[in-house]
């Protein structure tokens, strides 16, 4: 069978026996494909499922999966595989880390530092908010948002969440932390979950923290808020329209800014290609994978 992939990718060999085309020229290859493998920036959509008329499978390398018509998919009877659990723990690092980064003022202090502008150490310089005994509010208790729990219990802190099924209501949980990490998918009720009215209830001295998916924040009212000084900071790793970002956030000190690396490690990476890979193989010979839509 023939699988295509949209990139470079390590971690093919559940492919092996099957023959690999692309990335170079991908979609010319895509009228004779039985399989797909993508990542989060190639959109499936109807155009390009009609031009794959012997399609499948159609393998995601991510967790997310907002960038592929599920149901266009379905409806040809393409089955739809993405890469959970593998990514859990290096995502929530990274969080945690912009978490911290943003609550610390790292852009700012380390722009002071690598400009050259440092000139010695001062009791007022880049003071940031404690992380140790603070409140965090996770939002979206899945994998991702209990792995951000037991680090921030680590780290001391008081932890609330929010979910489909349990925890508080997003405006109570806003109201009581001090910081909030999103850790839900991209769905139209989860588009700018976070606006200008959740920004003012989580305050002047919250911290947001987003790896999940830009959208799920208003970028303008967020940078409007740190541009007002309505909250303290913010660590991000994901944007509304990548790889665009709104010059507000370009511009704030107070904007730690990451190019969505939540999943960014040669370990999680690997594991990633294998579990999406491994998935279309099985889908290829027939069976239904655990990873399956
Ligand atoms: C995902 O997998 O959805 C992440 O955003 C990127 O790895």
């Amino acid at each position: 069978m023939r699988v295509v992939v949209t990139s470079s990718l390590r971690g093919l060999e559940p492919l092996a026996g099957h023959e690999v085309r692309g990335p170079q020229d991908w979609r010319s290859s895509l009228a004779e494909a039985d399989a797909l493998l993508c990542v989060l920036t190639d959109r499936v959509d109807a155009a390009l499922l009609d031009a794959a008329p012997r399609l499948r499978a159609v393998g995601t390398v991510s967790v997310g999966y907002d960038h592929v018509d599920v149901e266009a998919c379905r409806a040809r009877g393409i089955a739809v595989v993405h890469t959970p659990g593998v990514l859990t723990e290096a995502t929530a690092d990274l969080a945690f880390g912009l978490l911290v980064a943003a609550a610390r003022l790292f852009r700012a202090g380390g722009t002071h530092v690598a400009s050259g502008a440092w000139t010695g150490w001062r009791m007022d310089d880049f003071v940031g908010r404690e992380v140790h005994g603070a409140t965090l509010g996770i939002v979206g208790h899945g994998r991702i948002g209990q792995a951000v729990e037991r680090r921030a219990l680590g780290f001391g802190m008081r932890v609330l969440h929010t979910s489909r099924t349990s925890g508080l209501p997003l405006p109570d949980l806003l109201r009581e932390s001090d910081f909030v990490t999103l850790h839900v998918p991209l769905t139209e009720s989860t588009r700018h979950l976070v606006g200008a009215r959740e920004l003012a209830l989580l305050g002047r001295d919250g911290v947001l923290v987003n790896t999940s998916r830009g959208p799920v924040v208003d970028e303008a009212a967020l940078a409007a808020a740190l541009a007002d000084r309505t909250i303290f900071a913010a660590g991000l790793d994901v944007y509304e329209d990548e790889p665009a970002v709104h010059p507000g956030l370009l511009a704030s000190p107070y904007a730690v800014l990451l190019p969505h690396v939540g999943s960014a490690t040669t370990a999680t990476r690997l594991a990633m290609t294998r579990l999406a890979a491994s998935g279309v193989a099985a889908v290829l010979r027939g069976e239904t994978p655990p990873n399956q839509l």
